[in-house]
């Protein structure tokens, strides 16, 4: 879909490309309102495996990890289909496909690894009812944005920006694909003491990731031998990944594994822009608990 989106992208501006559903817009080249009505009546499993997370936070880096961690046990149980992107041939999003994709994954074995990237009041009621457990990426904001602009100008199925100033008028404003960050943030800010529900941060991952993939098998009670869990550590370098980007992500995968790292935002926030940041963050996220995990 997205190989599809990139073909026919170009020069990718017009409001047209999106299209709102509650109160929130989307890319009208990877998702649709018939889609999102289908959505609502999404059956999850209590084993579901899924990752949610703000555009631009780790999404894809995580979601390997995942993958990794769930096929690595499914080998050892001898099941070697469990993997909704060779079942699907279509992204592992939840929100990304066509009406009928829900209906397609009725038939998935267990356990089914979804992403995605929806605030929890468009998450279908289904999860949250059957308590599907829920691993939360978090990222630093101004990270996120820094992310978020190139890529959004890279081979994207979203609207291109003339500048990094326009573009961070647009995110501190709202007016972004998905949704506004604070609000996404602030939100699942209400579900933290839920106990389906872990965090995990960008940043910790980045500082350890052998801590980090141990932490993500043990929360999805995921098996595997020291030497399995080494194994998913090295496949899940920035380096490696990049290295096998075209395989795993075609045109796509130029524009995503773009640095990989943290501060980059130093590059383009001018002091106005960081202090406006700043400013968000204590108005919507200080003193809550997922504000305190972000490390900000
Ligand atoms: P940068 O643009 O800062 O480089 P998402 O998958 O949610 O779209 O997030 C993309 C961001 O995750 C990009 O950040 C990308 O480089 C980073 N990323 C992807 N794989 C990674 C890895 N293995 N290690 C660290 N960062 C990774």
């Amino acid at each position: 879909l997205v190989d599809k989106a990139i073909a026919t992208g170009e020069t990718m501006k017009s409001e047209d490309l999106l299209f709102s559903y509650k109160g929130i817009s989307y890319p009208a080249t990877v998702c649709s309102p018939e889609q999102f009505k289908a959505l609502e009546a999404f059956e999850a499993r209590s084993d579901d495996v899924i990752l949610a997370g703000y555009p631009k936070s780790g999404t894809n880096w995580v979601g390997q990890i995942i993958t990794d961690l769930v096929t690595t046990c499914a080998k050892n149980d001898g099941d070697e289909t469990n993997n909704l992107n060779d079942e699907l041939d279509e992204f592992p999003y939840l929100e990304v496909g066509d009406a009928e994709k829900y209906q397609r994954m009725k038939k998935l074995p267990s356990r089914r690894i979804i992403f995605t990237h929806l605030m929890p009041h468009n998450i279908p009621e289904s999860i949250f009812k059957n308590k599907t457990k829920i691993l939360l990426l978090l990222r630093n904001p101004k990270d996120v944005a820094t992310s978020y602009y190139h890529f959004s100008n890279g081979l994207s199925p979203l609207p291109s920006y003339e500048t990094w100033d326009e573009f961070f008028t647009a995110f501190m404003t709202g007016k972004m694909p998905w949704g506004f960050y604070f609000d996404y943030i602030f939100e699942w800010n209400k579900h933290i003491d839920d106990e389906n529900i872990m965090t995990i941060t960008y940043e910790e991952l980045k500082e350890n990731r052998a801590m980090g993939v141990k932490k993500i098998a043990e929360f999805f009670e995921l098996s595997l031998t020291e030497e399995e869990l080494q194994g998913v550590v090295d496949r899940s370098s920035f380096q490696a990944m990049k290295e096998n980007s075209e395989k795993t992500h075609g045109a796509f995968g130029n524009v995503l594994f773009r640095k990989g790292g943290v501060s980059d935002w130093k590059n383009l926030f001018n002091e106005d822009q960081n202090q406006e940041m700043d400013k968000k963050f204590e108005e919507y996220l200080a003193g809550t608990k997922l504000g305190a995990k972000l490390n900000y």
